[in-house]
């Protein structure tokens, strides 16, 4: 697109992929993000949507189904293979959702203090207008994970009928803290993974068996700890395969760059600007602005043996420094394009975790390179790929604080956008108008080549598809006989 007149231009990336294991971290920069208001429109009346429709999720009904009564359900992710396929086991499609109990005296707000993994299955040839997902319980007995909370991760079928639930543990150590939902001593955090099985029969999913292996916990040197900031952030494993590092098994996951909380300075290549744009910032002023606050990064781990039991860190594949603190559950998804394979970057961020003078919705953002590690440029310049409806114009909100007046009421609509096959995006609804979810969106489908995402409207009905739509798109055991 054309340079919006009164806004820097975006910063410029080759996507030249480096080897995984060499210390490129590839920039979201101030430039690039600042594209988010140079696309946004400055004149709609307040509370209206202000971004473009391409990037704007279609708005969810108010009176959306609650998909279990039971259990609040958010971050999900279905069961996949190392290439992000998604596997229908013997017949059956198979999700993992974060629960929390619906009865248990706490609000929604505090589901991340309360939240275990838990499992749904559905046939694979069902109708996913009409028939619901079957709830099957908790994942993993009460007290047998690393941690005392279950978090988000991904789970992958492995030979025969073992599978790899990587997951997050954190472990908070004040029941007053689980209770109230925050303000009490930072949790602890490591990813871990659990081995087990899984069986199908023709009534149904379960899984048994699981042996629990604590993984990573951050180094200090290239991640964050506790110690260095006990608002650190450390999880969302996602682990895939590289064809162009056959052999070789990598993960993803959600860190912040290392170091004490408020010693990071910001750096000239932190903010991207092109030499001599008028419209830069200076390092002082946004050093001095605060945005040294927000660190977030994208890690990088690969497995040291076959059972991926046994990790070693690289260095953060993208870092977000003095523009954004949170980039949440990231993949990977690759797609060939013109001969050649690109590498989609998606990770899900929040309008609250943006730094002081950067404005942008709670979404899914998108990066594109040739390797794993490259310098991967923001999709549609900006790294915005699909947002909930929001007048940028006005102040960023908290979805669980005070929400201004005049703002949209579907600025908190869904979160936790999780790119599957075929462009299909999935995500939990929040707050629709003041109606709290805790459960699955209507999936809505968007279309991506050449660095550029668009939503694709002509997709279920005027974009939106049925809620809790993750099908499958590769079928093993049972020729879908159950
Ligand atoms: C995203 C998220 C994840 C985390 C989970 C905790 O919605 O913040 O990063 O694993 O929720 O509930």
């Amino acid at each position: 697109p054309a340079p919006t007149p009164g806004f820097p231009l975006p910063s410029k990336h080759s996507q030249q992929a480096f080897d995984p294991a060499s210390d490129f971290t590839s920039k979201w920069t101030r430039a690039d993000a600042k594209q988010i208001m140079a696309q946004s429109n400055p004149n709609v009346a307040p509370g209206q949507n202000s971004m473009s429709p391409d990037v704007t999720m279609p708005e969810i009904p108010e009176d959306f189904p609650q998909m279990n009564d039971d259990v609040w359900v958010w971050d999900t992710w279905s069961l996949t293979d190392e290439n992000a396929n998604q596997i229908s086991y013997k017949g059956w499609d198979v999700i993992f959702s974060l629960v929390a109990d619906r009865h248990a005296g706490y609000g929604f707000d505090q589901r991340h203090w309360n939240a275990r993994i838990g499992y749904f299955f559905r046939k694979t040839n069902a109708d996913p207008a009409k028939d619901k997902w079957n709830y099957g319980g908790h994942l993993f007995m009460d007290n047998t994970s690393i941690g005392n909370t279950e978090w988000s991760g991904s789970t992958r079928l492995e030979q025969g009928n073992h599978v790899n639930v990587f997951y997050t543990a954190t472990t908070f150590h004040d029941v007053a803290e689980r209770n109230a939902g925050g303000g009490g001593i930072a949790p602890d955090a490591a990813i871990a993974k659990a081995l087990g099985n899984i069986h199908a029969d023709k009534n149904g999913v379960t899984f048994d068996g699981f042996q629990h292996t604590k993984l990573l916990e951050p180094d200090g040197k290239m991640y964050q700890t506790k110690a260095q900031n006990p608002g650190f952030a450390f999880r969302d494993p996602y682990t895939f395969a590289d064809p162009a590092h056959p052999g070789k098994t990598f993960m993803v996951f959600e860190g912040n760059t290392a170091g004490t909380r408020g010693d990071y300075q910001c750096k000239g290549e932190d903010l991207g600007y092109q030499p001599g744009d008028p419209h830069a910032e200076s390092l002082t002023d946004v050093q001095n602005s605060g945005a040294k606050y927000q660190t977030a990064n994208v890690g990088l781990a690969v497995a040291d043996n076959k059972d991926l039991t046994k990790w070693s860190f690289l260095p953060p594949i993208l870092s977000a420094n003095c523009v954004n603190d949170q980039t949440e559950r990231p993949q990977i998804f690759i797609q060939n394009e013109n001969g050649k394979n690109k590498y989609y970057l998606y990770t899900i961020s929040h309008q609250f975790t943006y730094a002081d003078g950067m404005r942008g919705p709670d979404g899914v953002y998108g990066f594109v390179g040739d390797g794993v590690r490259s310098d991967y440029q923001p999709v549609n310049n900006s790294g915005l790929a699909l947002g909930s409806p929001t007048d940028l114009n006005l102040p960023a909100n908290n979805p669980s604080g005070t929400i201004s007046g005049q703002q949209n009421g579907r600025q908190f609509q869904a979160y936790s956008h999780y790119v599957q096959p075929g462009g299909l995006v999935q995500s939990f609804i929040d707050n629709v108008n003041g109606v709290r979810g805790g459960s699955l969106s209507p999936t809505v489908k968007i279309n991506f080549k050449n660095g550029v995402t668009q939503v694709d409207r002509s997709f279920g009905q005027s974009g939106l598809g049925p809620f809790g739509y993750l099908p499958t798109n590769k079928r093993i055991g049972g020729e879908g006989l159950y």
